[in-house]
């Protein structure tokens, strides 16, 4: 009888000063107050889809000028992720997509107007009967921006 009541005490010893130890050894809350502090700067900047669906558009200040350079800019902000910055179609998000992005390098047909280019580019992908993923970016280009952005994708063909 003596014996279970030392043991039960010695058990419960263990568990204590086990389980203290433990705690303190892998108390997660300083990590994990890391984690969220470098998670919240690597999101930064990161947009999630509007409320509708569309993609929000990421205005970079540093990018905001008029002139060609302006327009590489913007063609690397708002385009390069599905385009790739060399137009081959190749950019990170657009490999993901169906239909892939179109490949401006090889996008060299005479029935190409600059008309259609500035369209899809304005009003989107289903202005012309092409797929929503390509979005329409009138609001974030002036119409000399447009027609910069024209000249910019066809800038691309060999
Ligand atoms: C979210 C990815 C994405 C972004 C960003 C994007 N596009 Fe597209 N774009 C597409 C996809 C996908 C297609 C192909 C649509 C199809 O074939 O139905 C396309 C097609 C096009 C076409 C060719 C249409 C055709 O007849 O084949 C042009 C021109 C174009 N995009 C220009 C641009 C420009 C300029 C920008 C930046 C202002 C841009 N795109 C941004 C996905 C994107």
């Amino acid at each position: 009888m003596r014996n279970i009541a030392m043991l039960a005490v010695w058990s419960i010893f263990v568990m204590f000063s086990g389980c203290r130890g433990c705690t303190e050894q892998h108390d997660p809350t300083g990590d994990w107050k890391k984690f969220k502090e470098e998670s919240k700067q690597a999101n930064q900047g990161v947009p999630s889809l509007e409320k509708d669906g569309s993609i929000p558009v990421a205005v970079d200040k540093s990018q905001e000028s008029s002139g060609s350079s302006g327009i590489d800019g913007k063609y690397s902000t708002f385009c390069a992720s599905c385009h790739g910055e060399k137009g081959d179609g190749k950019g990170p998000a657009g490999m993901a997509l169906k239909p892939v992005p179109r490949n401006f390098v090889t996008w060299n047909d005479p029935s190409i107007t600059d008309e259609y280019i500035a369209k899809i580019i304005k009003d989107g992908g289903p202005a012309v009967g092409k797929s929503a993923l390509m979005a329409p970016w009138g609001g974030v280009l002036s119409a000399e921006e447009l027609q910069q952005m024209v000249e910019k994708v066809k800038s691309f063909r060999k």
